[in-house]
This record gives structure tokens, C-alpha cells and sequence, in this order.
């Protein structure tokens, strides 16, 4: 099976699972293991946008599957506070390559990140995938991953 026909499996799959739920947490969680188990990455989940005690807004780590990784992220900081900033999705075919990476982990080599929007197409999160391969992801993950993050956003945050 080649990886677009297991995301054809796998997005009605997590369309069936979170319908109806509204726990943000539970919702992130689940879609975070089924990604991950289905693909085999190295490290799957999500960053949410919070305030911090000052009052600026930044990346909280949030529900993931794989090793420890960084709790904070500034916006425009690493792959994930410029997804953020940019309001869009990144695909990063070698880490090394890319200005800023933030490297949680020395065995991630490539990654991909995509924003969660809510239904005012403000930026309230990130996921982010992470792979111990260079050049894992291309436009078939991030139309997919984009799809994914359209079936969050109805269910949570709409
Ligand atoms: N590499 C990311 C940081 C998050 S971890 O990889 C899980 C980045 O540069 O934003």
C-alpha cells in the first residue's frame, strides 16, 4: 500500500472517530496515535497556541506520541513558530537545511508541520510530524495532513 492510498484509509477513519467530540484534548490525542501508528513516525502531535504569564502568545507542547520534546516554541521560532507565523504548512526535507530548526530530538531528520485553524482562520495550533528519514514527507502528506487538520477544525475548534 502506498502512503496516499493508507491516508485514504486512515482520514475517514479519524472523521469517524472524533465526530461528535468536543474534549479538545481527547480529540488531539487520538488523531496524534492513529498518525502515528499508522505511519510509523518518529514523533507525532500537536503545539497550541497559548498566552504566556506576560501575555505574549506561544507554542505549548500538547498531546504527542514519541520521545520528550520542547515545551515551548515562540512564534516564528523553529519549523513550527513559522508555520505559525506564516500561516502555513512547511515541508522540510533535511533538517540541517532548514534556518532555526529547533532540534528536539538529534534522530529527527525531516519533518512537516501544518496549522490548525479555528473557523476564523486564526492559527490556534500546530501539528507537527517528525521523521528519522531525510525527505519523508512531500505534497501528498501535507494535502493529506491538511485535510486532517480541516477535520480538527470542524470538530473542535468551530
Ligand atoms: N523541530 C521542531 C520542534 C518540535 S520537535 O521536533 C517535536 C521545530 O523546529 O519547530
Amino acid at each position: 500500500m502506498n502512503k496516499q492510498q493508507t491516508y485514504e484509509e486512515v482520514l475517514p477513519q479519524i472523521a469517524a472517530l472524533i465526530e461528535g467530540e468536543q474534549e479538545e484534548m481527547s480529540v488531539l490525542a487520538n488523531v496524534a496515535a492513529v498518525l502515528h501508528e499508522r505511519f510509523g513516525f518518529w514523533w507525532t502531535g500537536f503545539y497550541l497556541v497559548r498566552p504566556t504569564a506576560s501575555g505574549i502568545e506561544e507554542l505549548r507542547l500538547g498531546p504527542f506520541q514519541g520521545p520528550v520534546a520542547c515545551m515551548h516554541i515562540g512564534k516564528g521560532r523553529g519549523v513550527c513558530g513559522t508555520s505559525w507565523a506564516r500561516e502555513a504548512s512547511i515541508v522540510v526535507p533535511d533538517v540541517e537545511q532548514f534556518p532555526g530548526h529547533i532540534a528536539c530530538s538529534s534522530a529527527s531528520r525531516s519533518e512537516i508541520v501544518v496549522p490548525l485553524f479555528n473557523s476564523n482562520h486564526t492559527v490556534v495550533g500546530v501539528l507537527d510530524i517528525d521523521s528519522a528519514q531525510l525527505n519523508t514527507f512531500d505534497d501528498t502528506d501535507r494535502i493529506y495532513l491538511e485535510q486532517v487538520a480541516a477535520l480538527i477544525t470542524k470538530a473542535i475548534y468551530s
